[in-house]
């Protein structure tokens, strides 16, 4: 568990990666496979103090300046909604005096699974804070309930990924299965600045599917190939073919008209630095791409990122 005891016997706190999705977005809504991988540069963290009596359970949620009292929030706010269920899976008392202070460096609304991650760090500090521990798989459970909170039909990709903290093979009605890496990688991931709407981009490419299923569905079989195959080149350590699987869905993506401008140049600024691929990541029209890169040239990728438009640069090994 990455929850801590710190210095002061009194607070706990536990903590929870973002992600970014590696190889299948939107192929996966048609239930190809796709890749998550954790992204542990990125953090929530939630830490857990005695509260004043009678004050039962208060969630300040420091980045998005909201405090919730948990007995008085409503029945569909996530935050109270996971401390309920994980003091529920404790047992004992259902609103006790606690304060939990939660913070995260996780982009909020960059498919980065910000919201999955604070519900992770929230159940890990209430786990360690009462003494309690849980398998990664109930904790996914747990968060996987307040992910429906947030968006209504969630593939449970993020919770799994990120409960986990290892790469995720996901099949939609299928199931997941957590994998190793056989040759740590690094990535970057890189935010073009413009927002968009996972929503939009899902619902606008279902209406062209429908009107059109005999163009799009060979795209798909092509996209659930390369995830088989990414997986298959991330267990075998082969990162150069990695590198090309990350191109060649790209391409695709770029045929299922999922990326943009923005995209397309942080993609080519990332292979003119030397990456050994690049592609959007998530739902695409903006949002974050990711690009392949070696300790050798992610000073050079960084750089030709940045001076290409992007708004921040993150740089993270996937083990
Ligand atoms: O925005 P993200 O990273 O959660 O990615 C959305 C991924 C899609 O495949 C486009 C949609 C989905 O529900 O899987």
């Amino acid at each position: 568990m990455t929850a801590l005891l710190l210095g002061n016997a009194q607070m706990t706190v536990g903590y929870a990666p973002g992600k970014v999705i590696l190889f299948g977005e939107h192929a996966v809504v048609y239930c190809r496979p796709a890749i998550a991988v954790p992204v542990a540069d990125v953090r929530a963290q939630a830490s857990i103090e005695p509260g004043e009596a009678g004050q039962g359970t208060v969630v300040h949620a420091l980045d998005l300046g909201r405090t919730v009292a948990v007995r008085e929030a409503a029945d569909d706010d996530p935050l109270a909604q996971i401390v309920r269920s994980t003091l529920g899976v404790i047992g004992g008392d259902p609103d006790p005096d606690l304060t939990i202070e939660v913070r995260s460096t996780i982009p909020i609304a960059r498919g980065m699974g910000s919201g999955a991650a604070v519900s992770t760090a929230v159940v890990r500090a209430l786990l360690a804070h009462f003494g309690q521990w849980r398998s990664s798989r109930s904790i996914s459970e747990l968060v996987y309930q307040t992910e429906v909170l947030y968006h209504g039909t969630p593939s449970g990709i993020d919770n799994t990924v990120i409960a986990f903290e290892k790469p995720v093979f996901f099949v939609k009605d299928e199931g997941w299965e957590v994998f190793w890496v056989g040759m740590p990688f690094l990535l970057a991931i890189a935010d073009t600045g413009v927002q968009s709407s996972t929503k939009e981009v899902v619902g606008d490419l279902r209406r062209r599917h429908e009107a059109n299923p005999e163009r799009y569905e060979p795209l798909f079989d092509r996209v659930g190939e390369i995830a088989i195959a990414a997986r298959d080149a991330i267990e075998g350590g082969h990162n150069e073919s990695l590198g090309r699987l990350m191109d060649e869905n790209q391409n695709l993506l770029q045929e299922l008209g999922v990326s943009c401008p923005e995209l397309d140049c942080l993609v080519a600024a990332a292979r003119e630095g030397g990456a050994l691929g690049a592609k959007l990541s998530g739902a695409g029209w903006g949002g974050n791409m990711i690009a392949l890169v070696t300790e050798e040239t992610r000073g050079r990728v960084d750089m030709m990122l940045r001076l290409a438009g992007a708004t921040s640069v993150i740089i993270t090994e996937v083990k």
